[in-house]
């Protein structure tokens, strides 16, 4: 158990000093991103990457991502770069994306489990970008959420995580986009997707022609690219069923799983929740981007002992919906079609 310091950035002037500090002396501390918080430690240190491991209890084949804050930085960290990686970082970086690029392996071999390309992202927030510069040193950080829970989108969900186990917590409030970044592979002619993120295939499209999503993320017997998208991750304290149908229908398993005692509650879009009657709904939002931004709040929000089972819409699997179906999908035990 460590004594966890948490700084509020709106009312604690020394904030990003302090953090920058225990980082710099290999230490983990917690930050906000756009995207989710991320659990951060100076990514040239073996000793220190490993604290971040440890503290997550995240499996060790899994590599991290470096965080710089600025593109030369980036160029720091990698042995070449291709034509289309330079054009999609210089289109889409401070932003919610990860490239997965060669590593001329200036990072910590934990950082990156020992495989020879590196993911590099230029985060676009103001807390995360001046902690970075400030600190001037690449910092490693996955999500900051114990391992196979949903990622945290508020400095309270950090807490609750994290608390007694990283040596601080930079609170800015909660997160934007809500959903992680997209990881690109750029070392292949074509881009691939790794796992879809706050960056849409679309926008990445507009900019480099044809992309790619690693087929292994429709084919479960396929093994994917990305190691992490291999593991059981975001779960909730009670299982969640995925309802692909009307309304009507999601009422109609509503109500024979209340009808057996069952605590029912619900994660749809607002104007499907209008419809529906449960124990407890929590309407997600009326668009795709406000659904990805409250999506791990409402997974964290059903607590074993107050509900049995989530019921959850399905959303269109276009721009930002593809992440959001793709956690989704990794949240649920079941996935009911008609
Ligand atoms: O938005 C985000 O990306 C957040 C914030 C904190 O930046 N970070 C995050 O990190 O989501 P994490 O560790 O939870 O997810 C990183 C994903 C994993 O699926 C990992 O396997 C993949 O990126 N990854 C990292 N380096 C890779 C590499 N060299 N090759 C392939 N996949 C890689
Ligand atoms: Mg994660």
């Amino acid at each position: 158990m460590v004594q966890t310091k948490r700084w509020n950035v709106q009312t604690n002037k020394m904030a990003i000093k302090e953090a920058a500090t225990l980082l710099k002396g290999g230490k983990t501390v917690a930050f906000p991103t756009e995207t989710v918080y991320g659990l951060g430690a100076d990514a040239t240190n073996e000793t220190a990457v490993s604290g971040i491991f440890k503290a997550k209890g995240r499996p060790e084949d899994n590599p991290l991502i470096a965080h710089v804050a600025t593109k030369q930085q980036l160029g720091n960290l990698v042995s070449s770069l291709s034509p289309t990686a330079e054009k999609l970082i210089d289109a889409f970086t401070p932003g919610p994306v990860t490239f997965v690029l060669p590593s001329n392996g200036t990072c910590a071999f934990n950082v990156t489990a020992g495989l020879s390309t590196i993911g590099v992202r230029i985060p676009d927030h103001p807390v995360a970008n001046k902690l970075l510069k400030e600190c001037g040193i690449p910092i490693a950080a996955p999500s900051a959420n114990v391992s196979g829970k949903p990622s945290p989108t508020t400095a309270d969900h950090v807490w609750a995580d994290l608390n007694g186990k990283i040596a601080g917590l930079v609170d800015g409030g909660p997160t934007g986009v809500g959903v992680e970044s997209t990881v690109i592979d750029c070392t292949q002619e074509i881009p691939i997707i790794l796992r879809p993120g706050g960056l849409t295939k679309e926008q990445l499209e507009r900019v480099v022609g044809k992309v790619i999503i690693d087929p292994a993320l429709a084919n479960t017997s396929e093994k994917p690219k990305a190691p992490g998208m291999k593991y059981r991750h975001y779960a909730p304290e009670v299982p969640l069923w995925l309802v692909d149908g009307s309304p009507e229908k999601m009422q109609e398993i509503i109500n024979d799983e209340r009808a057996q005692h069952s605590r029912v509650g619900v994660m749809a879009s607002t104007s499907t929740s209008q419809k529906l009657t449960a124990d407890r709904i929590i309407p997600l939002g009326v668009d795709l981007e406000e659904i990805a931004a409250t999506l791990y709040d409402a997974l964290r929000e059903f607590k074993d002992g107050d509900i049995d089972l989530i019921i959850c819409e399905t959303f269109p699997e276009t721009s930002i919906g593809e992440a959001v179906m793709n956690r989704l999908k990794k949240a649920s035990s079941a996935y009911l079609k008609d």
